[in-house]
């Protein structure tokens, strides 16, 4: 049988209109407009394209949308009395610093000026540390997409074995302690793989669900799975550019080969990508409702 493709754009249009419709509601019943600050520091093309798809979607969903574009030669102090400033504001109820940062700035200082209550990334170590007590008030967005993605499209993941490859605090992490948790969508079996494991093959060959986020095209290949393995994509690496100059985006999976044993895969692009700006959207969402005491 065909492997499932899991369309992540489509699931992301499901959730996004679940969202428009909440969030004219709030708008209605409450006066409530939720609002999302993007911080932008330097000129990283990437960067440049993920925080104006961010806003872009914020405007579409009816969600306050400020931008804060800084030079990349921006000091650290500067960048911090911005956090602080938007901590404090009352429209704005989230906050995004867009990564990576210029190497000059501490990333780990300016995560953890941001209010943890406008933390909608999901990247302080308070809300990190809710979710591994099972308390989580916002998950971190790639991974709570993963989990969606996951759910929506009736994967079980009560009893499976998960096989994580990557260990980053943005994905590898966050992804295995969402799905270790002892509720509907999660209390799954998980092992986590990087740098340091052993025989990874040992792993995914048993695995019934594998999440890739490794950084690096063809880190799965089809001889490392069985048959009806489920195979989530997290990776893209641009390799190349088309002749009109667009990049040419692969995943972290050998998708051609590895869709011939799977039963379900995600697609690169189209799979986890939108759901990322997505769950983004819906933490908003839920900060601003935080906020004003409706959650
Ligand atoms: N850079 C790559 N992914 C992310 C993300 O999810 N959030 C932020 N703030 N920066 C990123």
């Amino acid at each position: 049988m065909p492997a499932q493709i899991i369309s992540g754009t489509e699931i992301a249009k499901q959730i996004r209109e679940e969202l428009r419709q909440e969030i004219a509601e709030l708008k209605e019943k409450h006066n409530l407009v939720p609002g999302l600050a993007t911080v932008l520091v330097g000129e990283d093309p990437a960067s440049q394209v993920y925080v104006g798809q961010k806003e872009k979607t914020s405007l579409a969903l009816g969600i306050y949308s400020e931008r804060h574009d800084l030079a990349a030669d921006t000091s650290e102090e500067k960048l911090l009395s911005l956090v602080d400033k938007l901590n404090k504001a009352p429209k704005i109820h989230g906050i995004l610093v867009q990564l990576p940062l210029p190497k000059h700035i501490s990333e780990t200082r300016v995560l953890y000026a941001i209010n943890p209550k406008k933390d909608v990334d999901g990247f302080h170590p308070v809300n990190l540390g809710k979710l591994v007590i099972g308390k989580p008030d916002y998950l971190p967005c790639t991974p709570h997409g993963i989990q969606q993605l996951l759910v929506r499209s009736g994967i079980e993941t009560s009893g499976a074995e998960v096989v994580i490859i990557g260990r980053s605090n943005i994905v590898g992490k966050p992804i295995a302690n969402i799905l270790l948790q002892k509720k509907e969508g999660a209390n799954a079996t998980v092992t986590v793989c990087h740098t340091g494991t052993r025989d990874i093959l040992l792993h995914t060959r048993r695995a019934d669900i594998i999440i890739v986020a490794a950084g690096k095209p063809k880190a799965l290949t089809a001889d490392m799975v069985k048959d009806g393995v489920v195979v989530v994509d997290v990776g893209v690496n641009r390799v190349g550019k088309t002749a009109e100059g667009k990049a040419i985006l692969v995943g972290d999976v050998d998708f051609d080969a590895v869709k011939e044993k799977a039963k379900a895969i995600t697609p690169v692009p189209g799979g986890v990508g939108p759901m990322t700006i997505t769950m983004l959207m819906l933490n908003t969402v839920k900060a601003a409702k935080m906020a004003t005491g409706l959650v």
